[in-house]
């Protein structure tokens, strides 16, 4: 249990206000985005500056006090959540909001690790250049998050996830030592990758505090287009002919099943169907250049590969946004499935790869399977197609007394099995974009092979031998 006697430490060996023990302040962060965890915890800490988090982190390893790091507290997997019992500290990156520098020539920008995604985006089209990793969690999501999860997006397809975006890594490890990696070196062959080990790692070997990141040439027109599919094998095709069509400019590409569209329509207040036709499968895209001599014939190059693309049989209706508005419009139809699906009530949602040609059979062959092993159930997808990875959504039995609440509390694991089962005999992963957590442990200690149980317990051992950094997420202990 953490102590005041503990608290006061902290709050001694830091300047004024970077402790708040206020539980009307504290509650608030003890929550995950989708209210399926709940902890406790006595204070968070809130630093300025790396120093701090050096001091802090030394401070937690000198009286074994666990520390859950957190940024926008937009995990979909209880990241950040600290556990229930009130034995961690929530470490707060939010304060350290500032961009140390941003140099257009270079392509680069420096960000804090509390800086908001869409505070980047801002600062990067104000120097005209674009940083090219978006999603829907964009107005509370920070840089420290972001790389910690290795967080996807829907640019992936052409600019890759965070961990191609990050050149640089400043952290503060277990011990309280700061790792200054900033210099945005192109080669670099000192031997093990720690920029890489600490991307994806969940706050569980570190602390990061900032990051270079890089940024490429703002976009001069985009062209952002709705089509009904038939099916996902159709979504498919439809890319790789788009792909064929337009070259890198496809850098959007994004599918959802004419029922999660429904879901959506019936929670956004305004949204309208974007095509006047019935489809089973929908998919939203979108090309852009950077080049201001084609920014002409870019809109038409769209709809050339549309109609082109309607004639071969490779979509059933299309439309193209023709203002921005119209664009936005579109984008926020996909944007809003989580806080959607998450206003439907209780669900097992899963966030699984395949490799990419796998996926439309497996999208089709698990909801079937799905439905037929939990009758009244349905299954639904959603996401990143061209990347083979998907939301799998499986929702329960329609119960109005408690909107399916009991019945994901007694069969959610077995469902999670179920699932995660026939992921693996697809050779897909169980995590694609979201992570491990406190959600996905116990899966991921069922299912991965003993090499690679035994490398990451062999990794978390060597960087925080206390177990004090962000325990229980993402690393199965040893059993
Ligand atoms: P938090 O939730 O605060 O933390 C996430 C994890 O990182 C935790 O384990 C935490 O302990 C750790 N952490 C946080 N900061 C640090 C730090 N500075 N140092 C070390 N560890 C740290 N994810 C995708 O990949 N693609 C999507 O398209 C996507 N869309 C989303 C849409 C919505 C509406 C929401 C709510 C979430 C979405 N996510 C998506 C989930 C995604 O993981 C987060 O949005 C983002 O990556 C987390 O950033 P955050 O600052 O909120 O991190
Ligand atoms: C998305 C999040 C949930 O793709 O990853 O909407
Ligand atoms: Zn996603």
């Amino acid at each position: 249990m953490i102590t005041d006697a503990i608290v006061q430490l902290f709050r001694d060996a830091l300047p004024k206000g970077r402790v708040t023990d206020d539980q009307e302040l504290v509650r608030p962060w003890t929550n995950d985005w989708r209210g399926k965890y709940h902890g406790d915890c006595a204070a968070i800490l809130s630093p300025r500056s790396v120093e701090e988090v050096a001091a802090i982190v030394g401070l937690a390893a000198e009286h074994c006090v666990p520390l859950v790091p957190q940024g926008g507290n937009t995990s979909m997997v209880g990241g950040a959540t600290p556990p229930a019992d009130g034995t961690a500290l929530i470490l707060s990156l939010r304060a350290m909001n500032a961009i140390r520098s941003l140099d257009p020539s270079a392509n680069l920008i420096v960000c804090e690790a509390g800086v908001i995604l869409q505070n980047l985006h801002e600062a990067a089209e104000a120097a005209g250049r674009r940083f090219p990793l978006s999603l829907g969690a964009r107005g509370a999501a920070t840089v420290g998050g972001l790389i910690s999860t290795n967080a996807g997006g829907t640019q992936v397809l052409r600019h890759g996830t965070m961990r191609a975006q990050v050149e640089g890594l400043e952290a503060v490890l277990p011990d309280g030592s700061i790792l200054h990696g900033l210099s945005a070196l192109k080669k670099d062959n000192r031997g093990y990758d720690l920029r890489h080990l600490l991307i994806g790692a969940e706050g569980t070997i570190g602390i990061v505090t900032a990051a270079s990141l890089r940024l490429v040439p703002a976009v001069t027109a985009r062209s952002v287009a709705w089509a009904g599919v038939g099916s996902p094998e159709q979504a498919l095709a439809l890319l790789r002919h788009m792909e064929a069509a337009l070259g890198d400019a496809v850098e959007g590409f994004e599918v959802m099943s004419d029922e999660i569209l429904t879901v959506v329509l019936s929670e956004v207040p305004g949204a309208r169907r974007p095509i006047a036709g019935t489809a089973p499968w929908h998919v939203l895209i979108e090309a852009v250049t950077s080049d201001p001599a084609k920014d002409d014939r870019h809109g038409n190059q769209m709809e050339d590969a549309l109609a082109g693309a309607f004639q071969q049989g490779k979509l059933l209706d299309a439309t193209i946004a023709n203002s921005e508005g119209q664009a936005e419009a579109l984008w926020k139809l996909r944007e809003s499935v989580s806080a959607s699906e998450k206003a439907k009530g209780p669900a097992m949602q899963y966030d699984i790869s395949v490799p990419v040609t796998s996926m439309p059979a497996f999208m089709i062959d698990a909801k079937r399977a799905c439905e037929a092993e939990f009758p009244g159930a349905t299954a639904e997808s959603y996401g990143h197609l061209g990347d083979g990875n998907i939301h799998f959504h499986v929702r329960p039995p329609r119960d109005p007394s408690d909107r399916g609440a009991a019945w994901v509390a007694s069969e959610g694991e077995t469902v999670s099995r179920f699932v995660n089962d026939l992921v693996v005999a697809a050779g897909g992963s169980i995590s694609a974009e979201h992570g491990i957590g406190q959600m996905k442990v116990a899966e991921l200690a069922r299912l991965a092979s003993p090499a690679r149980l035994h490398a990451m317990r062999a990794i978390k051992t060597a960087f925080d031998p206390q177990g004090i950094m962000n325990p229980g997420k993402l690393v199965p202990l040893a059993t």
